[in-house]
């Protein structure tokens, strides 16, 4: 290969890396891989097979993934920043960490843990703000060689101890509380109600930041008193390129929550290389991405890519409307971010306020804006180019998802024709496809379909934890010999993708995933609920909002008390963020003869329809449908 295309920089060099990462597939990602430190170089570059599956790349490699993080770049840039934090108060100070900093801070973190009997391949669950000790906590456990499984701060009590429980997690790390815009939440509290409902946590790690009063119990440390008797030195521990570095829990259309794992050296090397590549990284840019750690975007683009990249990196505590809706634009200015990384929701939220704001700042450092999470809509896409990029930054519509690891279809950001709403062209080395429902690939360029990949790639999900065969099923069984994504898409003459959404029973609320199942689990625990059926239907902020039909013992005489009920109890499974936005009480659902919900029906209804719900003669009862609507709120 006559150029490691490690970073990207032209039309033609894009073309000639698609065309090098197709015919030699192996040298193309071994030249990327060999820019990194290893402490023992891969016999193999890849062994496949999408049956069982069995995927490994860089074999028998040997790495620490912190070396490549922080230790690397010691050499030149110990004094650049690694780390911007802007705290949720505008007022508050704001922390900044060079790398030699991060070094100090991660190795004093990793002797934390080591000190508290963490070992290699143990699990922590890390339940923390967006604080700077977020990071150093899943920096440590990869420095020690540990799993770190980072729960979003935003999940009940129930949902972490579901996590913390099937990772037998050894640790959790926690802080007294957090801030997030005008309301604080007792996280150390949350954790005392999940402790009581998991058995495997040793010790309880609390870092102390809101300074309120919280339970502690026999298991608690104290993270200041942890660190008064450390060293500031910590060599960081050897592991192996498909050992698990983390596991991050998502939600699919069955069940509960999977533990999607990804392992240290496929991950390093493609989140790296999609970092620098879609964000166009360039030495001594600032870069912000907006998401939480508890999501793999903040895995892949707050925590490890932009620290691989040697880039400085902006984390962010707050909300995108607190203090007021000018605050985005304000930490832009502030920090001169040259590259701003978020979600069409928030996109859409800030919109509603006008475009008067925006306009108030130049932001003229911005170079590339990024979205992710869920389609833009033209609206938003045309608003984010007009007044955030002043119609001269390049927006790139990132498409991937938890399983994959790292960015897969996406513009390179300035690079060739970006067409809004379209996501673009799949990054080199990617293949995606797109099938029949029959799972034949479809030859014609211009084309509908299933979105599927067919050959692996570094950062791919390995297994889903504990449960293999879960895996298998849920990605490599419906289409023989691919990687289901679960989302549809379309593809122009030009080869650029843009993505529809989920084809399966999963909701995409605020950039969020939530399986309806999972949702209707939680309501159905309400006492008087018989059965429940969440669909969703078009929500101007969220995308998607969440629409509930729930058949009662009967129906409620107090329609508002229940609703609020049944509130409750999602958000004390789930969270918050699974809440449903409309809840109508039914009778009946329309199910076929065979017990099947017909749900097609039901996001008809949800949408606004009042007819045309194609064949309803299959129905049980057909007069369902009459009475729904008649309902419908
Ligand atoms: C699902 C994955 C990827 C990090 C955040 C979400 C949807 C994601 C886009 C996009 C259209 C998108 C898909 C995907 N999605 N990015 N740019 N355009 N849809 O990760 O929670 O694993 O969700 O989000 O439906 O399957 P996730």
């Amino acid at each position: 290969m006559s150029k490691p295309f490690y970073q990207i920089n032209t039309e033609s060099e894009y073309e000639r890396a698609c065309q090098g990462a197709i015919e030699q597939p192996e040298e193309f990602w071994e030249s990327i891989a060999e820019t990194f430190h290893w402490r023992k170089k891969w016999n193999q570059v890849v062994s496949w097979n999408f049956e069982e599956p069995d995927v490994k790349w860089f074999l028998n490699g040997k790495l620490n993934i912190t070396e490549n993080c922080i230790d690397r770049h010691l050499k030149d840039k110990a004094d650049q920043l690694a780390i911007i934090w802007e705290p949720n108060e505008p007022s508050a100070e704001v922390r900044k960490y060079t790398y030699a900093e991060l070094h100090r801070e991660v190795n004093r973190f990793a002797n934390v843990l080591v000190k508290n009997n963490i070992q290699k391949g143990d699990r922590v669950c890390i339940y923390l703000p967006m604080i700077p000790e977020a990071v150093f906590a899943m920096l440590a456990c990869a420095r020690v060689g540990a799993i770190h499984s980072v729960v979003f701060a935003g999940f009940s009590s129930r949902a972490l101890a579901d996590r913390v429980e099937d990772a037998q997690a050894k640790m959790i790390i926690t802080s007294d509380g957090l801030l997030r815009g005008d309301k604080k939440m007792l996280l150390r509290n949350i954790v005392a109600e999940a402790l009581e409902m998991c058995s495997s946590v040793e010790t309880v790690l609390t870092i102390r930041y809101t300074g309120d009063v919280v339970k502690t119990n026999h298991l608690d440390k104290w993270y200041h008193d942890e660190l008064k008797s450390v060293s500031a030195e910590f060599h960081a521990v050897e592991t192996d390129s498909e050992d698990p570095l983390f596991i991050l829990y998502t939600s699919g259309s069955t069940g509960k929550p999977k533990g999607v794992v990804h392992t240290c050296g496929g991950y390093m090397v493609y989140a790296d290389y999609s970092f620098r590549n879609v964000f166009q990284y360039e030495e001594h840019d600032i870069f912000w991405c907006t998401a939480d750690v508890g999501w793999v975007t903040g895995h892949s683009y707050i925590t490890y890519g932009p620290l691989l990249a040697g880039a400085t990196c902006v984390i962010f505590e707050g909300v995108p409307n607190y203090p007021d809706t000018a605050r985005f634009w304000q930490v832009i200015e502030k920090h001169r971010v040259t590259q701003f990384y978020t979600a069409p929701t928030a996109i859409r939220a800030l919109m509603v306020s006008g475009s008067e704001i925006p306009k108030r700042f130049k932001m003229d450092s911005l170079k590339v804006i990024g979205s992710v999470g869920e389609p833009i809509n033209l609206e938003a896409w045309q608003w984010y180019s007009d007044y955030v990029g002043k119609g001269n930054c390049p927006v790139v519509d990132t498409w991937w998802q938890t399983e994959t690891g790292g960015i897969m279809i996406s513009n390179l950001g300035g690079i060739g024709k970006h067409i809004p709403t379209f996501a673009g062209k799949p990054l080199p080395g990617i293949q995606p496809v797109l099938l029949t429902s029959e799972g034949k690939e479809i030859a014609e360029k211009s084309a509908e379909g299933l979105l599927a990949i067919k050959y692996p790639w570094p950062s791919m999900i390995r297994t889903t934890y504990g449960d293999h065969e879960r895996c298998r099923q849920t990605y490599f069984s419906a289409y023989h010999g691919y990687y289901f994504t679960g989302d549809g898409a379309r593809r122009d003459e030009q080869g650029m993708y843009r993505i529809i959404g989920r084809v399966d029973d999963v909701i995409n609320v605020s950039g969020h995933r939530l399986g309806t199942a999972e949702i209707e689990n939680a309501i159905n625990e309400h006492d008087l609920v018989i059965e429940s059926a969440v669909v969703s239907y078009p929500h101007d902020i969220k995308g998607q909002g969440i629409y509930a039909y729930v058949i009662c013992d009967k129906l409620p005489a107090d329609e508002e008390k229940a609703r609020k009920e049944i509130h409750f109890i999602v958000e004390s499974i789930i969270g918050k963020i699974a809440r449903p936005d409309k809840i109508q009480f039914v009778t009946g659902l329309p199910k076929t003869r065979s017990g099947k919900i017909m749900r097609r029906i039901l996001r008809k209804i949800a949408e606004g329809s009042t007819s045309d719900f194609g064949d309803i003669s299959t129905l049980l009862d057909p007069g369902v449908v009459e009475s729904i609507l008649k309902g419908k709120i």
